[in-house]
């Protein structure tokens, strides 16, 4: 079991360089089966998401080589069959995307269902309903996600909740079927756009990605494409909000300034300075951090994806912030941890209540999903003493070497490898 020691209280100073976006990647790897001829990767992250997702593909008989340390070429044409294993399903949410690719290319897909970080209740209705719509029959069958369609045929899908799952899903399981899909009350993520810009390079008719309206025109067949995936802009809001956490200097490169517009937003308005440049942003603090309101909504407005983080900030602002998450139903599982560094947060459904308390105490704490081991770690860089995260399993799902890219901002941060545990067989737990 491994762990991330941080001793606090050092302001991040210098540059730091973005990754590719996890929840782009995990949606164009396997859209790859849909492609008739190899593809190329840029600017893959190195994170365990991907590794999983890679190893689903050639477990399934891709051939998968990595060209240099960021880019992948994938050739799909060993997949001969629609099944993903429970194994390797069961570590991903984003395994998922496997059932509206093996449908649109086999005209069937069997998934086990996924796992992920756990925020609540995390149905997959609207999935259901837009393969239904395209003419697949769905059922759950010992855990297994089991679709098929003779054949698809384009259809009207609209979305009773916007969600970006479920509009991937559709997009990939239209992308080949027989005439027009429209998918109204779609998800508008810059990852939804990249995944279209990927599909479309392979020779797919997509549009509207971005707006709530997609169309889509079924094709017969998708050749092989090069494509690099777009920088993470949570992965950039995250270090955005270090930075200010320690009162840094930070210059955050390889971004679209215009995919962070509602941190940059947040970030001003809690007193912190954001330099906007063509691909890049500086953060700084020369004066107090203050209060604000935060609601999480589907983009572009604030993401629910960055509200542990921008909560841990708002612990060390002057005055009572109020956090309301719109999105999961569960996602302040993180506050127990904070609270045991001394925030003063108070939870009720989807609101916390946060008291700034001007500087926390490091402890020892556990990462219960990405963004809260996120939010735990800004916490720890800006805490008096040390702070011990545990379950970083969780964090390496997102983030590429983040001790590293920490370090290299002036972090006193590592990784310790923790021998198994000792608590005794019949210890109460
Ligand atoms: N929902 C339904 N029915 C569905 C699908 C979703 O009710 O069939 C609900 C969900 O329960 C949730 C809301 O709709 O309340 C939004 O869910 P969405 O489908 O948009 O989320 P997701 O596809 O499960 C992706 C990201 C999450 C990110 C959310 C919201 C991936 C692999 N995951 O999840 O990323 O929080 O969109 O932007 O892309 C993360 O990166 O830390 C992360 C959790």
């Amino acid at each position: 079991m491994d762990k991330f020691i941080i001793k606090g209280g050092r302001r991040l100073e210098g540059e730091v360089t973005i990754s590719g976006a996890k929840n782009a990647v995990v949606a164009i790897i396997p859209a790859v089966i849909l492609s008739d001829e190899p593809c190329i990767l840029e600017n893959v992250p190195d994170i365990s998401d991907v590794s999983i997702s890679l190893c689903i593909l050639y477990e399934m008989g891709a051939r998968v080589v990595y060209l240099n340390r960021t880019t992948v070429e994938i050739d799909p044409r060993g997949i001969k069959g629609p099944v993903v294993p429970y194994e390797l399903a069961r570590h991903m949410r984003a395994s998922y995307y496997f059932l509206g690719t093996l449908l649109g290319k086999f005209g069937r897909a069997r998934v086990a269902m996924p796992g992920g970080c756990y925020l609540g209740d995390r149905p997959i209705d609207q999935h259901i309903k837009a393969f239904t719509a395209l003419g697949a029959d769905c059922a759950i069958d010992h855990g297994m996600i089991d679709i098929t369609a003779e054949r698809l045929i384009g259809a009207q899908i609209y979305f009773d909740k916007i969600t970006v799952g479920a509009t991937i899903n559709a997009m990939m399981a239209a992308v080949k079927a027989t005439g027009l899909t429209v998918i109204e009350n779609a998800a508008k993520e810059p990852h939804i756009v990249d995944l279209a810009n990927f599909l479309n390079s392979m020779g797919a008719d997509i549009m509207g990605a971005g707006t709530d309206v997609i169309k889509i025109r079924g094709v017969k067949r998708l050749k092989g494409a090069s494509y690099a995936i777009i920088p993470d802009q949570i992965e950039a809001g995250t270090y955005m909000v270090a930075a200010a956490a320690t009162k840094g200097n930070v210059l955050v490169k390889n971004v679209i300034p215009k995919h962070l517009e509602s941190i940059t937003a947040k970030l001003a308005k809690i007193g912190v300075n954001v330099e906007e440049f063509d691909d890049s942003v500086r953060i700084s603090v020369d004066g107090p951090l203050v209060k604000t309101s935060v609601k999480t909504m589907p983009h572009p407005g604030f993401p629910t994806d960055m509200q542990p983080q921008i909560s841990t900030l708002l612990c060390l602002a002057e005055g009572t912030s109020i956090v309301t998450d719109e999105i999961f139903n569960n996602r302040f599982r993180y506050v127990d941890e904070l609270r045991r560094m001394g925030a003063n947060i108070s939870v009720d459904g989807k609101v916390a209540v946060i008291e700034g308390v001007g500087g926390l105490m490091g402890a020892p704490v556990t990462a219960t999903d990405l963004r809260a081991g996120a939010a735990l770690i800004i916490a720890g860089l800006a805490a008096s003493g040390v702070t011990e995260i545990d379950e970083i399993h969780h964090i390496e799902r997102g983030y590429e070497n983040i001790e590293q890219k920490l370090q290299a901002l002036g972090a006193c941060i590592e990784k310790k490898s923790i021998p198994g545990s000792t608590i005794p067989k019949n210890a109460a737990v």
